[in-house]
């Protein structure tokens, strides 16, 4: 099986706050998106496209390897992971079977994520996605904040990547997602146009930098 590789590079980090986009962003002085890189390259991926922020193209390049291809993003993460999969089918190239799709913002993740989506692929499974067990309570509220439910936490998973799929599934769907959609993953796009999609344990270190406490988080994890 040919996987290739997405990072979706290009949002800004309004949550983070930072002084660059959040990819941009360094944790032990590397940036988070060269960490994301190193995990699709070190569980086999080797062939990776990032999507980066149009204004950002040579910041990008002089951190990456040389052989990383760079695409322009969009304004939304779905826009983004469409314009590397126009990359990603580019017909002068080998065709990739797979696709993993990755956030550079979970800088941490093991490769074993990567080994434990790669073999559901590899197992048959058109989608797959790493998950966790929700651990809190949790409900539903109204627009005052009053609380209105409380979900069965037993079936509720939090979602991470890197996501694999079948390429020419995920082609299919995001042609069938109409432009102006947005969704915050690629499991949705692919759920979307009809695809089952399963799942594999996901690993607590693979979690998303979001605000600045999850990059104190981080800093405190390589830091020893
Ligand atoms: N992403 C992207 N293109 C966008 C928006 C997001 O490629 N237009 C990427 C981000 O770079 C990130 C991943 O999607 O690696 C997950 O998104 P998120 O954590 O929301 O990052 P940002 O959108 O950059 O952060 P924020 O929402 O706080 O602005
Ligand atoms: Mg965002």
């Amino acid at each position: 099986m040919h996987a290739v590789g997405i990072v979706a590079a290009a949002g800004s980090g309004l949550r983070l706050g930072a002084d660059r986009p959040k990819a941009l962003v360094p944790l032990a002085d590397r940036p988070l998106v060269c960490w994301a890189v190193d995990t699709l390259r070190d569980g086999g991926v080797a062939d990776v496209v990032v999507a980066v922020p149009g204004d950002e193209l040579t910041a990008f390049a002089t951190v990456l390897p040389l052989d990383v291809r760079l695409v322009v993003g969009g304004a939304t993460r779905t826009a983004s992971v469409r314009a590397a999969l126009d990359a990603v089918s580019d017909p002068a190239r080998p065709a990739a079977d797979a696709v993993l799709v990755h956030d550079a913002a979970r800088p941490l993740t093991p490769t074993d994520v990567v080994a434990r989506v790669l073999a559901a692929l590899a197992g048959g499974a058109p989608a797959v996605v790493p998950v966790l067990p929700v651990v809190d309570t949790t409900v539903t509220v109204d627009d005052d904040g009053r609380l209105t439910a409380a979900l069965p936490r037993e079936t509720l998973r939090r979602v991470q990547t890197p996501q694999g799929f079948a390429r020419a599934a995920l082609v299919d769907a995001y042609e069938r997602l109409p432009a102006e959609v947005e969704l915050t993953d690629d499991a949705a796009v692919v759920r979307a146009a009809g695809v089952p999609v399963t799942t594999v344990p996901g690993d607590e270190r693979a979690a998303k930098v979001t605000v600045p406490y999850d990059l104190d988080l981080a800093e405190l994890q390589v830091s020893g």
